[in-house]
């Protein structure tokens, strides 16, 4: 059996690795770099700040009706008021120009890793004096015209949650100017041990004979009351993550292969999803109408496609975001070659 999770990314040698080189620069290229200890915490800060700075207590901010649920309670949770545009797997600049006039903040979410037409939302943005955030969450990596995502904005961030393009924890924020951090409680040590534990078992973990069980621990899992994970970053975490980053290269390449190779080889085109710029390539996203009956088509044959069950259509009219919650199935893309053919022949098999 295929599963549609990737295998995490943090190998145990990262767990003892000390003062990695700072790495990132290469895909995080600006000036200014927080860490923190998510990719929600992140944003909240950004928020935070950008409150203080336009001397606005209460900061109207544009997010795409369908991305990860987390980001609009922490909009919320900042203290500011979300307002939502109409969006799918991707943002199209003429939903958000709908409610441009409304607002002080836009936020773009690079769902999957897959880009919109960036230069759009600049104009968009730069013409009506809003700030630009991006989130650029499962985007490392991504390029437009030739730069990374998150180059873009005012501000961006990222994440290092277990299951993103570099994963175990932590998430970072970066920005043209110095921004305020204010303190945080410290990563619990519980939690840090339990990401030990993870990384360890990992390989265990998505074996097929394990996966059964492993999947409603996942589920259940899925299911809990999210954390706010509103903690600073612990240094062990940051080392972890900047020793990923060394080989951060190798690890994208093999989701470039991987996402190019299903983009020359599945014959039903309209299954993908546009591509604006190069993606991260975190995901494969299938979306059809007859997603339920792929999806068991696919498992019949030994292919587990995900839904993203923390991905959510936001309640209102939003007609795009409710299709996507619908019809979208992801296979994560960090995986062997072989893994991917088999893939690709049973879907042009059943096409
Ligand atoms: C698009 C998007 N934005 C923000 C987040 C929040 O990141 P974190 O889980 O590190 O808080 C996530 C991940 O869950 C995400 O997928």
């Amino acid at each position: 059996m295929l599963i549609s999770q990737q295998r995490i990314t943090p190998r145990i040698s990262d767990l003892f690795k000390r003062n990695g080189s700072d790495s990132i620069k290469q895909y995080v290229s600006k000036p200014h770099t927080y860490w923190v200890g998510s990719g929600r915490e992140a944003l909240r800060q950004i928020l935070s700040h950008c409150r203080v700075k336009s001397n606005n207590d209460k900061l109207k901010v544009g997010i795409p009706a369908y991305t990860c649920h987390v980001v609009k309670d922490t909009i919320e949770r900042a203290g500011c008021i979300p307002v939502f545009y109409d969006s799918g797997v991707v943002a199209e600049v003429d939903e958000a120009e709908k409610i441009i006039s409304k607002i002080d903040v836009l936020l773009l979410c690079y769902n999957f890793g897959f880009l919109p037409e960036i230069k759009d939302f600049v104009n968009l943005c730069n013409t009506n004096n809003v700030i630009l955030v991006e989130d650029c969450a499962q985007a490392l990596g991504a390029t437009y015209n030739r730069k990374s995502a998150g180059s873009f904005g005012d501000y961006a961030f990222y994440s290092f949650g277990i299951s993103k393009n570099i994963g175990f924890a932590g998430g970072l924020i970066a920005s043209n100017e110095e921004i305020y951090v204010s303190k945080l409680p410290k990563y619990p040590l519980q939690k840090q041990f339990d990401l030990i534990i993870k990384t360890i078992v990992s390989r265990l973990f998505f074996a097929n004979t394990v996966y059964p069980f492993t999947k409603l621990f996942l589920n259940s899992e899925l299911h809990k009351e999210q954390d706010f994970l509103s903690y600073a970053c612990s240094p062990f975490i940051k080392n972890v993550i900047l020793s990923q980053f060394e080989r951060y290269d190798s690890i994208y390449n093999t989701r470039l292969r991987n996402g190019q190779y299903c983009y020359s080889s599945i014959l039903k085109k309209d299954l993908l999803t546009e591509l604006k710029g190069t993606p991260s390539w975190l995901y494969l996203v299938l979306q059809t109408e007859n997603s339920h009956l792929l999806q068991k088509s696919l498992e019949a044959r030994g292919i587990e496609v995900g839904r993203m069950l923390t991905f959510k259509s936001s309640t209102g009219n939003f007609p795009k975001a409710q299709k996507a919650e619908k019809e979208v199935l992801t296979f994560a893309l960090y995986r062997s070659k072989k893994e991917i053919e088999k893939l690709v022949g049973v879907l042009n098999n059943i096409y």
